[in-house]
């Protein structure tokens, strides 16, 4: 008997932000359209987004500024059609939010509340207490479910398909029964998220496995820029849990064991407010110079107290909330211990500015969409500035709805679907459970994630990187000796687990082999021998392919510039 096979106009996989707006577009507009979540839609990781959303709303910003703050926090690595599109449309944006029902965070006068972010010229963040990212998706969840959208929650999806430039659906299973089934459709759209959980300490939720990137690369299609990672400063010590920007925003100050404000040899004019990847290397700098605090000397101090109990409560009760529950230090009374955490991932399936896959850099697959985290639109560049990522997951993925919409009227053809499609992943699935060597698949990732943090993380050297390269390359074989002991079919996370491990690691290598060939620093990406920007080299994107046999092959693409012309970065 063949495997179900349904039939929508579009299928999104993915229920964050991005997804969801996609959807609540598309289907307002009369497509049929299901999302497809590996979680139930309001567990999804824009949920975690705490501090803000950044629109110029304010008399003293306008759309220019925020545009050349964004600009300058990418380091010039950002395509400044993209960056325009997005901030000329953030105010419009949050507007359609509150008329979604998001409720806002209100200044005295009653106008939205905007607090300032790193990187950022004006207070430009605007918020819903420390809960701004589950503030929206809750409402656009509900509007989307309102517009008639068929959610699925926990399906996994294992593969596109996808053949000569056609994306036409997917293959999932239902993870109550590993049941696989077809998604069929005009249009598919990947909104799945980043990929931080490549890293040992990462603010990233669990499902943040990226399968999307491994699952395109696997079919000879291109990732971009992948080597740009970001590290948050401000992780809590040990877990990496976030403390949002939004601490330093309302005025937190770093400290290290010997009582220094350490920002001030750093970034003399912005302090704690300089952009993240310049105040992640200083905390990294100062640890690894042996002024961390503690008795492993491995995390700074994050001060609030001078804000007061009342600010605290009312602007960062969540925050607080969190420093409690795992450190046991109450930032109202005490400074609290944080260092870098991986946190977001700048790289991603290369998209133009509607949300278009890229098959090469020339062409685009027909009927194949991206948006948020999983995509790289590239208005982060090499380093994103805090609170344009949900900006971007809730503009782009309206915006890639509505895309979706024009493109299926225009008229994208319908390719059917067989159950052969589904063949590659029932048989994966099948020798995966049949799995009995002696590795096991935590341990594996366990010595993935540490090795990402020791050899690709805050500071990489050639020897760092090609140590990485050479550890992927021997987990990927060890992973063919992997042990199963799960057979059962009901919530297998067992297998699960395998087939995500499998995904960390082909995209793990896309961020350890561009990490190698760029030999610059540039952003997030800070190489020792390579200390500074080399725009005549290196302005461009990282345009990689992966073979059959895992080896990856890299072209470059040019940035797209604009009104700003590349200049020295300082803060
Ligand atoms: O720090 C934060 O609240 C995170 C926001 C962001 O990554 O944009």
């Amino acid at each position: 008997m063949g495997i179900p096979i349904h039939k929508y106009d579009v299928v999104i996989v993915g229920a964050g932000l991005a997804g969801c707006a996609a959807a609540r577009e598309a289907a307002h507009a009369g497509l049929s359209v299901c999302v497809l979540t590996k979680l139930h839609p309001l567990r999804s990781h824009s949920g975690a987004a705490q501090g803000g959303i950044n629109a110029a709303l304010s008399t003293e910003d306008s759309i220019e500024l925020h545009e050349f703050d964004t600009v300058k926090g990418s380091d010039y690595l950002g395509d400044q059609d993209a960056i325009k599109l997005m901030c000329e449309k953030a105010p419009e944006t949050i507007r359609w939010a509150e008329k979604m029902g998001a409720v806002f965070s209100r200044n005295e006068e009653g106008k939205i509340a905007q607090r300032p972010f790193g990187g950022q010229s004006k207070p430009r963040a605007c918020y819903a207490k420390d809960r701004t990212g589950l503030t929206l998706l809750q409402t656009i969840f509900e509007q989307a479910h309102r517009d008639g959208v068929d959610f699925k929650d926990e399906y996994y999806v294992a593969d596109l398909i996808y053949e000569d430039g056609k994306a036409s659906g997917v293959v999932a299973y239902n993870l109550v029964d590993t049941k696989p089934m077809i998604f069929n459709a005009r249009a598919v759209m990947f909104a799945t998220g980043g990929y931080g959980r490549a890293f040992k300490v990462n603010s990233n939720a669990h499902a943040n496995t990226g399968d999307a990137l491994s699952i395109v690369a696997r079919k000879g299609l291109p990732l971009e820029d992948m080597e740009f990672v970001q590290f948050h400063p401000t992780g809590l010590a040990g877990t990496g849990i976030l403390i949002s920007e939004a601490a330093r925003g309302e005025g937190g100050r770093l400290f290290n064991s010997e009582g220094e404000r350490f920002m001030e040899k750093y970034a003399p004019n912005k302090l704690e407010l300089a952009s993240r990847d310049v105040v992640s290397r200083a905390i990294t700098k100062e640890i690894l110079e042996g002024k961390g605090c503690g008795e492993n000397k491995d995390h700074v101090m994050i001060d609030l107290t001078h804000l007061g109990e009342k600010i605290i409560m009312e602007r960062l009760p969540e925050l607080r909330d969190l420093a409690l529950t795992f450190l046991g230090q109450d930032m109202i009374k005490e400074p609290i211990s944080i260092a870098a955490t991986a946190h977001y991932s700048m790289g991603g399936i290369p998209v133009n500015k509607h949300g278009h896959v890229r098959k090469n850099t020339q062409e685009f697959v027909e009927g194949f969409y991206a948006a948020g985290e999983c995509s790289c639109v590239s208005v982060h560049g090499a380093n994103r500035l805090g609170a344009n990522s949900v900006l971007e997951a809730l503009f782009f993925g309206r915006h890639v709805g509505q895309t979706i919409v024009d493109d299926v009227k225009k008229g994208i053809s319908f390719k059917e679907a067989t159950s052969d499609d589904a063949q590659f992943t029932i048989n994966k699935i099948k020798a995966f459970k049949e799995s009995n060597g002696n590795e096991k698949v935590p341990l594996l990732r366990e010595e993935l994630q540490q090795g990402m943090t020791d050899n690709a993380g805050v500071f990489r050297t050639e020897s760092s990187l090609l140590q990485q390269r050479e550890n992927i390359k021997q987990l990927r074989q060890r992973l063919k000796n992997i042990r199963i002991d799960d057979h059962s079919t009901v919530y297998n996370t067992d297998l699960q687990e395998a087939i995500e491990f499998g995904h960390m690691l082909d995209y793990s290598a896309f961020i350890v082999d561009g990490a190698i060939h760029r030999k610059e620093s540039r952003g997030a990406h800070f190489r020792e021998e390579y200390q500074t920007r080399d725009d005549e080299n290196f302005l461009k994107h990282t345009m990689a392919y992966m073979d059959e046999n895992g080896d990856i092959r890299t072209e470059y693409m040019d940035v797209v510039l604009g009104n700003f012309e590349p200049q020295e970065r300082t803060y």
